[in-house]
């Protein structure tokens, strides 16, 4: 599908972080203005860095040609040999599955007919919860199921384990028929996935080294999965392109996503170390789990560049609109001034619902009569923003013109800017994620991988939980 750019750029308005809207609480021009070497080199930083290291993400939206074309081609046969998808995976290599389908999918895709869906119904697994794989189990045929193992590196615990169910299931019942029921998506160069895919005979698609979990939406962690059910992935690419261009500049006034940056390091200076991401659309409901795995991993921090302690981050806090609204909203108001509001809007909506008239004698209810629900969302909207603005609460408001592939692709590559940004202005390794790594080792280490025995030993001389504590 084409769009066009001009038409479908999505605008930050910053209005409520800025002290001549927000009073006290706001930040000022010369705020701005002082920050602008440190943001010039924030800026220097991600474009020395670019397609190197692990910054091989923002190379994404132009080197994938061929790789579109054969996920395009292997998607097309799934969607019509396959009557189910499953991908097999865990944080980064799910979160954006799962996002990308709220976001262009039907809302009840799953239900629709076949003929309406043209694609197999499509699912996640993302937990090692055995009840939830039990109920997968009970819906899914495993001989009409396309699995898709997603682990870039190819040992994850939660992953291999649904792997080693799903493929024993498979062999019983498809015998050597079950590598067609396989895709494997990982490291070409690492791991054990890749080392079982060849030997099985996998169809296999690579993980680019410079891609990790979280930024790997738009690579074929992302991209497979999306093809299947119907996104296109061409538009996605382009509305990331798109917003790449946009964040050309180190002038923070030129470049949205280094604005965001700039106003959430203000913030999280001034003690907000809560970051709340608040769509106003169901479809973008799981963008923001996406993108609190995102800033969490990328910024939570114990350590700078140069080795200094520093313990940073911001708490990131997912909330939907309107319906938080009668859950978080009220905290948000009159709470703790120790947060920052994103809030994200949809200028149209891909449906339009009137509310018709009726209770004519009730006035407070018939008011609503003759709108749509369409005016009530938007509404709603400019009403919280107002009360939190009103409180002297920073916000700041993402507005996308319609969601569907382009805008989607600029949202997802605005988002991972703003957080390469904001890493290289807290002076942080973006890209790693050591207390993610403890974990894991941890549970190799009691599960008893070989060559975790020290760990084992560390968690044996751990200090032990006493039964005094537990009542
Ligand atoms: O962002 C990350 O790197 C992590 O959250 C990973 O995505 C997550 O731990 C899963 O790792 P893997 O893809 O190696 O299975």
């Amino acid at each position: 599908m084409r769009y066009s750019k001009k038409s479908m750029k999505i605008r930050m308005d910053y209005n409520n972080m800025m002290s001549s809207v927000l009073g006290k609480e706001g930040f000022t021009e010369k705020q701005l203005s002082d920050m602008t070497d440190d943001l010039s080199d924030a800026f220097d930083a991600v474009e020395k860095g670019k397609g190197k290291g692990m910054m091989g993400w923002v190379d994404l939206p132009y080197n994938q040609d061929e790789i579109v074309e054969d996920i395009l081609e292997t998607a097309k046969n799934i969607r019509k040999d396959y009557e189910y998808f499953v991908v097999l995976g865990i944080g980064g290599s799910a979160l954006g599955p799962i996002a990308a389908f709220q976001a262009i999918c039907h809302m009840h895709y799953n239900d629709l007919p076949r003929r309406k869906r043209k694609g197999p119904k499509f699912y996640v697994e993302d937990n090692v919860d055995p009840e939830r794989m039990q109920a997968l189990l009970d819906v899914v045929e495993v001989e009409k199921t396309m699995f898709n193992v997603v682990t870039k590196s190819g040992s994850t615990s939660e992953t291999m384990t649904q792997y080693l169910i799903i493929n024993s299931i498979l062999r019983e019942k498809l015998g050597d028929k079950a590598k067609d029921h396989i895709i494997a998506t990982t490291s070409k160069n690492a791991g054990n996935l890749i080392k079982i895919a060849n030997k099985e005979n996998y169809k296999t698609f690579y993980i680019p080294d410079g891609v990790g979990g979280r930024f790997s939406e738009l690579c074929p962690v992302g991209l497979l999965p999306a093809a299947v059910v119907g996104i296109d992935i061409k538009g996605l690419l382009a509305g990331a392109k798109f917003m790449m261009e946009e964040c050309n500049s180190a002038n923070v006034k030129k470049n949205p996503a280094l604005m965001a940056a700039a106003l959430q390091h203000l913030s999280m200076q001034n003690g907000k170390n809560i970051g709340v991401m608040m769509p106003y659309a169901d479809g973008l409901k799981f963008i923001a789990d996406w993108y609190a795995q995102l800033w969490a991993e990328s910024l939570g921090k114990n350590k700078t560049l140069d080795g200094k302690d520093c313990n940073v981050g911001q708490t990131p806090v997912k909330a939907l609109g309107v319906t938080d609204q009668h859950s978080q909203v009220q905290l948000y108001a009159e709470g703790p001034f120790d947060k920052v509001i994103t809030f994200i809007g949809v200028d149209e909506y891909r449906a339009s619902v009137e509310i018709p008239n009726g209770c004519e004698e009730y006035p407070n209810v018939n008011f609503l009569c003759g709108h749509t629900m369409n005016e009530l969302i938007q509404a709603e909207r400019q009403a919280t923003e107002y009360a939190v603005t009103k409180a002297g609460k920073l916000n700041y408001t993402i507005m996308l013109p319609q969601l569907n592939e382009f805008t989607l692709g600029q949202l997802l590559m605005y988002f991972m800017l703003q957080t390469a940004y904001a890493g290289a202005l807290l002076n942080i390794d973006t890209f790693n994620q050591p207390g993610v790594e403890e974990g894991k080792n941890a549970t190799y280490a009691l599960l008893g991988r070989p060559g975790y025995d020290e760990k084992r030993t560390e968690l044996a001389n751990a200090p032990q939980k006493q039964n005094k504590y537990i009542i």
